[in-house]
């Protein structure tokens, strides 16, 4: 990673104790960001929760909340997000094609949110390429989405390296992040190739000191 970079640690609150998302966030102070994970039982086979939980983190902290919507439709919800959360990033496979994702990202950067969109495994990111000013940031999943602990997927690293060089050769400010499977070690890798952001559940609160763990995962990314 070039030194001009500072890699920021997102902690994801998809594998904090839901009962006590308040003192969860307080165990990771160190963190750059708090990362939440939006999951509608119907783009991922699984549920998580909605704006109402989402919003109930809002007095708990004044980190920047990133929202990840692994959702249908969001034309529909993404801009529900767009006034109280930092990012909200929805995803290419949710919308149409690229001309709806830059529709829907200018509505949201029209609320003053930074909008970001997400791209499974196995979906490639050629057709994001000449559009990349129109988004503030790319998250390139690195697990298929639904479930956090899943193992890290290395081959993505070649869109995290696509998407760094064309970013650096255009002059953009758009962030690339990475979710699914981060810990220190793979970490270091995707810090290689580029990324900016870095997403963390299982290896930060499924330890038993999550604000050391935040810190190890800063410490190899740099
Ligand atoms: C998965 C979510 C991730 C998840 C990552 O669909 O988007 O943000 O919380 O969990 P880990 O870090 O455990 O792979
Ligand atoms: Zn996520």
């Amino acid at each position: 990673m070039s030194d001009s970079r500072t890699p920021l640690i997102a902690p994801s609150i998809l594998a904090a104790d839901f009962a006590n998302l308040a003192q969860e966030v307080a165990r990771v102070p160190n963190a750059d960001w708090l990362h939440i994970d939006v999951m509608d039982n119907h783009f991922v086979p699984n549920l998580s929760f909605g704006l109402p939980v989402a919003k109930s983190l809002l007095p708990h902290t004044d980190k920047h909340l990133d929202v990840h919507l692994m959702i249908e439709n969001p034309e529909k919800w993404a801009e529900d997000y767009a006034d109280d959360f930092h990012s909200v990033t929805f995803h290419l496979e949710a919308v149409a094609d690229v001309d709806t994702a830059i529709a829907l990202a200018d509505k949201l950067r029209g609320h003053g949110t930074m909008a970001g969109i997400s791209i499974k495994p196995n979906t490639p990111v050629e057709p994001l390429l000449d559009h990349l000013d129109r988004f503030d940031l790319v998250l390139v999943m690195s697990v298929e989405p639904g479930f956090g602990g899943q193992k890290f997927m290395p081959e993505v690293l070649d869109k995290v390296r696509k998407l760094r060089s064309r970013i650096d050769a255009d002059g953009l400010d758009t962030l690339i992040e990475i979710d699914g499977g981060i810990g220190a070690e793979t970490a270091a890798e995707s810090a290689a190739a580029g990324v900016d952001v870095f997403v963390a559940g299982s290896s930060v609160f499924g330890k038993p000191d999550p604000a050391a763990a935040v810190d190890e995962i800063r410490a190899s990314a740099k």
